[in-house]
């Protein structure tokens, strides 16, 4: 199969090609190559998208989401990787929860499925759960994602217990007791709402004591959902320094201010808090200058019931993957923030790295993972046009650019508009 006549974008730029697909894999990168296949003139091939931070509630909560609707939102945003959260019910904190979301995933068949274990047993914070066990059951990192493990000293041995299994830690930031039922960002607008605010140093000294580990014990960390200025900066001061932290920041960071709060609309609540103009230009900043190596949803599906609720009460989300790829490439590229490939690296060869997935390139050899894109398509966001479950968005209205025409894995078809 020949994909033909397309705007491919390579590491290093973006070229007119035509791509021949064999046994699910990129054959051959080349000019006017022969064969049948699909006309793509004015269209443009991405290597396929991987999400390493999503949220697809199943087992447990399927009333939000469960793999195959969250898997048919990932392939229609142009997904051809997600690594879902353990926040599940029971945690995915043994290897029998590992296997059964990669078993029914298999089933499933749209976009591969990577399960993250939790830290620690039931995410309760006390003993480290089984991680060897869920890496040999296929687990591809570790988090305990929905909050922080309390104890700076059970974390330390998690950082050694995950890298002994060359396993990644990626760390949810949230010192509670400093949020301390904080629901939004405190700021001129919790004060103007009356919402109850959580600052800024919540997040960022649990992001600081994640980088005082890794450079103690001279090991990785990766740290989720940044939003803060001054998590940008910690973040980056440890990068100067030699330590071995990686970042990601959400497209609501970096598209959305606090004022959004002002409607008290349920579907601004989200943890961390969208913070102020100061944050979102620091956190575009950040991705200019790679602090922040990829760009994830935290695709966090909520049921109606879960956010018609009074803003202090509704859960914190926001179902993210439909609307990822139009709005970064709105905001960053056509913003004049990144170019085409340096959104492609964020959004692919570098969670692809810090995994250590396949992909994440267009590269002969390399799995016939491809994300084909109208760049000139501008739609509007409507959570009623979603697949997944989660219709909890607060961009509803909102024009973009970019839309997903085509999602191959593995050189099958798995998405067309
Ligand atoms: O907003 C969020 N939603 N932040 C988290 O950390 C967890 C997530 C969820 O699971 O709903
Ligand atoms: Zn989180
Ligand atoms: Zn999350």
């Amino acid at each position: 199969m020949i994909i033909k006549n397309a705007e491919v974008v390579l590491e290093d730029g973006v070229k007119r090609a035509d791509l021949r697909i064999e046994n699910g894999k990129i054959a051959e990168i080349g000019q006017k190559l022969k064969g049948d296949g699909i006309d793509c003139k004015g269209l443009t091939v991405l290597p396929g998208l991987i999400d390493m931070h999503v949220h697809l509630r199943e087992p447990g909560f399927e009333r939000k989401e469960d793999i195959a609707s969250g898997s048919r939102a990932a392939v229609k945003g142009g997904f051809t990787q997600v690594c879902c959260m353990p926040n599940t019910k029971p945690v995915t904190d043994n290897k029998v929860v590992v296997s059964y979301i990669k078993q029914r995933a298999k089933e499933v068949d749209l976009c591969k499925v990577h399960p993250i274990g939790a830290i620690t047993e039931g995410q309760a914070g006390e003993n480290l759960a089984a991680i060897g066990a869920m890496k040999a059951a296929g687990a591809v990192a570790i988090s305990e994602d929905g909050k922080s493990v309390p104890s700076a000293k059970i974390m330390a041995n998690a950082m050694q217990y995950a890298a002994d299994f060359g396993l990644k830690c990626l760390c949810h930031c949230e010192d509670s007791a400093l949020v301390d039922g904080g629901v939004v960002h405190e700021g001129y607008y919790a004060t103007l709402t009356g919402l109850k605010g959580s600052i800024r140093a919540a997040e960022d000294l649990i992001i600081a004591r994640e980088i005082l580990l890794a450079e103690s014990l001279s090991l990785p960390v990766h740290i989720c959902h940044v939003s803060t200025y001054s998590g940008v900066q910690l973040i980056r001061e440890a990068k100067a320094r030699g330590v071995q932290v990686t970042a990601e920041t959400c497209p609501h960071y970096f598209t959305l201010t606090d004022e959004v709060i002002s409607t008290f609309d349920t579907n601004t609540k989200v943890n961390p808090p969208i913070r102020e103009e100061k944050d979102r230009l620091a956190i575009i900043e950040g991705l200019q200058d790679g602090t922040l190596d990829c760009i994830v949803t935290d695709h966090a599906p909520h049921h109606e019931d879960d956010k018609n609720v009074e803003y202090a009460l509704a859960a914190f989300g926001i179902s993210g993957l439909e609307t990822s790829f139009a709005l970064s490439y709105t905001q960053l590229v056509r913003g004049g923030a990144l170019s085409l490939p340096e959104l492609a690296a964020k959004m692919s060869a570098n969670p692809a790295r810090i995994l250590g997935l396949e992909g994440g390139a267009l590269t002969v050899g390399a799995p016939a993972d491809l994300t084909i894109v109208d760049l000139n398509a501008k739609w509007k966001i409507d959570p009623k046009d979603f697949v997944s479950k989660g219709k909890n968005t607060p961009f509803t209205g909102r024009e973009v650019y970019g839309k997903v025409v085509y999602t191959y894995v593995d050189g099958e078809l798995k998405y067309s508009i």
